[in-house]
């Protein structure tokens, strides 16, 4: 690629920025403000189509000129939306065929935003248009440095039952199954009566008296996923026909909220991976859950750069109660993204809206101005990122490498489960949040990834596991290798089909050194106590020793005696496997005794105090000390300050609330 996102030696910093919205005059205030800011890259055009192409195939882009332009002038480059995520009033009024339908079969309307459907002819022929219009137009400019197709594709409309999309999944069902027996086989339609025919009677799994057939939603899920991506590729394709130069992305939408697209089939089809990230404001810990986002996305990236797109400067207007960060979080937060790899922090929005659906969110230039916290703490983030310039494309240092799966995450959740309290995303963040209070720092792979560069892997609720998983680390635990594997693993195969003998956890039960006999679903306020004093709610299983030692067992309830947390030797090797969702002190500790296993018993930092190192071949390691709790606390390190250009150490305090970033000097 001739260009990059980034200017060579830095870090990129700014937000959407939405001048359609505002008279020129404060277009150049915007200018002025920007520069003061010390933002170098701004996302356009994002919602512009109507403003773009006002009537079919007539667009009106001089005023786009006049924008690139500006902020050409200013030096701050461009990442450019096609410009098509939200269609406009005459395409839907036009085309009302494109509006999306839900699964009751009530069609949306025009009025908020992506209301169309992934598999429509008519909106993928005009959004390919307009795609390759605004390549050919602004391609070749050299303020344009990252093409941003769409925006958060699924946000909204992943789903889809229109008669269009019936079509489109009984054509990804047949690539998929190959013909109506096999289909039948995989979704085990013997069952209720559902035995398929031919294949016009197989549809979307619309609204139905009851649960719906798990096989047929899990595939539902795959097909949404695969038809948004190959709407993405249709766009990119569009821009590189005139453009062959500039990286082009698609900003991910990593976090609790949102399970649509299976990100590890997306993340090579981009040339830069890009994340939206917005903290639950109900969480007191959504810091652990920033850094679990983060992780993925570095996952995600391979090696290869990665940088959060948007993130919110303070309250969002989406969640039932919108509470505003607390000063000094705007900062933490971003260089949180920052240490965990991406390179740089960008905002939803530039300036606050003051109509339209958003205007309460908040963003750089809030309704207050620049008088402000908001705004005070936006330019020392400007100044900060200037600074951490030389940080960019250095890779993170981890220890544990941690699997994650978005298929498990739908299969978890497919009709007739045994207990609507479990929750794929979060118990995978409770493994995850124990690392993180172990100071350890982690990878995060897909099932199939690369995990044997690591002597740690944590296997979360793999709810749906091919078999080859296990055998993989069956082979990691001979050769020497540590695992630990947590409840509700390995309980479906790729087509959802339960583990048909010998109990759970399936493919797993081997390595593990178990056998699941039931599971043993709790009621919401009931918690088991286990013998080493920690506790467990939600979940624990009937399990059966047959190889394995046993670590903990349930001291009282109806499980009283069983083992609860076990432990198979292999050589040196361990295989854990936790049957239980066991409390906070309980996931420290077995974390804890993981590491220990391995020979690296961790060294727990003072509480809320994060610590990430970015190193690369031959330079000088950095580490980030990211403070997230109420008292300073000290770090161990020698080094110059990035931050303030001075020589620290041998011990550094981090304020409560602050952020130290120190190069260390290497011995
Ligand atoms: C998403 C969208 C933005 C905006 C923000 C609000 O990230 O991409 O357009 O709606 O959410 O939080």
């Amino acid at each position: 690629m001739r260009k990059r996102w980034a200017s060579s030696a830095g870090l990129a910093f700014g937000g959407d920025y939405n001048p359609e919205q505002w008279p020129r005059h404060v277009w150049a205030e915007d200018l002025e403000l920007m520069q003061q800011a010390g933002v170098n890259l701004v996302s356009v055009a994002i919602f512009s189509w109507a403003w773009l192409e006002p009537e079919e195939g007539r667009y009106e882009f001089t005023w786009l000129d006049d924008v690139i332009a500006g902020l050409d002038d200013a030096g701050i480059a461009v990442d450019l939306a096609t410009a098509t995520a939200s269609p406009p009033p005459w395409l839907t009024t036009r085309h009302p065929e494109v509006l999306p339908v839900t699964a009751e079969g009530v069609r949306l309307h025009h009025g908020s935003r992506q209301a169309w459907c992934p598999s429509s002819p008519v909106f993928r022929e005009r959004a390919v248009a307009l795609a390759g219009a605004m390549a050919e137009r602004y391609g070749h400019h050299d303020g344009v440095v990252l093409w941003h197709v769409s925006n958060e594709l699924g946000c909204h409309n992943a789903q889809c039952h229109c008669d269009v999309s019936v079509a489109a999944f009984r054509r990804w069902l047949e690539d998929r199954h190959g013909d109506l027996d096999e289909l039948n086989e995989a979704w085990g339609t013997a069952f209720w009566s559902q035995r398929y025919g031919s294949w016009d009677e197989v549809s979307t799994p619309r609204a139905t008296p009851t649960f719906r057939n798990p096989g047929q939603v899990l595939d539902y899920r795959r097909f949404c996923s695969d038809e948004l991506l190959d709407h993405y590729r249709a766009e990119r394709d569009a821009i590189r026909r005139h453009d062959r130069d500039t990286p082009i992305t698609t900003n991910f939408m990593v976090q609790r909220f949102i399970s649509d697209l299976d990100y590890w089939s997306w993340a090579d089809e981009v040339d830069v991976v890009t994340n939206d990230h917005y903290l639950d404001a109900a969480d007191p810990d959504a810091h652990v859950e920033l850094a679990f986002s983060a992780d993925v996305c570095r996952g995600l990236a391979r090696g290869r750069e990665w940088l959060l797109l948007e993130h919110s400067t303070s309250a969002v207007n989406w969640q039932p109660r919108n509470v505003p960060k607390r000063p000094g979080q705007l900062l933490r937060n971003s260089l949180q993204h920052v240490a965990r790899g991406s390179d740089g922090a960008l905002f939803f929005q530039w300036r606050a809206s003051v109509r339209g659906a958003e205007a309460f969110h908040s963003a750089l230039v809030p309704h207050a101005g620049t008088d402000t916290w908001v705004w005070e703490e936006a330019v020392e983030l400007g100044d900060a990122l200037r600074r951490l310039g030389p940080v960019s494309g250095r890779p993170v240092d981890a220890q544990v490498a941690l699997l994650f799966d978005w298929q498990s995450w739908w299969a978890s959740e497919l009709p007739g489960r045994p207990s609507q309290d479990t929750d794929y995303r979060r118990h995978v963040e409770e493994a995850h949040g124990a690392c993180w209070r172990a100071g350890v720092t982690v990878d995060v792979l897909p099932p199939d990834g690369e995990f044997e560069r690591y002597d740690v892997v944590v296997v979360p609720h793999l709810y749906l596991a091919a078999d080859g998983v296990a055998r993989r680390l069956s082979a990691q635990v001979e050769g020497g290798g540590h695992v630990l594997v947590t409840y509700l693993s390995g309980i479906v195969d790729p087509d959802g089909t339960a583990v048909r003998t010998g109990g759970y956890p399936g493919a797993f039960r081997e390595l593990l050194g178990i056998r699941v006999e039931e599971f043993h679903p709790l009621l919401p306020d009931q918690r088991i106590t286990l013998d080493d004093g920690t506790t467990a709610t939600t979940w624990i299983e009937r399990l059966h020793l047959a190889g394995a030692e046993p670590v903990t067992s349930y001291a009282d309830g109806p499980l009283e005696g069983v083992p609860a947390v076990t432990r198979r030797r292999v050589g040196d090797g361990t295989a854990w496997y936790v049957a239980c969702r066991l409390d906070r002190d309980g996931m420290d500790r077995l974390v804890h005794a993981l590491l220990t296993a391995a020979g690296r018993p961790p060294r727990p930092p003072a509480p809320g105090l994060e610590q990430v190192v970015r190193s690369g071949d031959g330079s000088a390691p950095v580490r980030f000390a990211i403070n997230h709790g109420p008292a300073d606390a000290d770090v161990e390190v020698e080094g110059r300050d990035l931050l303030t250009d001075e020589r620290v150490g041998p011990v550094v305090v981090v304020p409560a609330g602050g952020v130290r970033v120190v190069e260390e000097a290497v011995p």
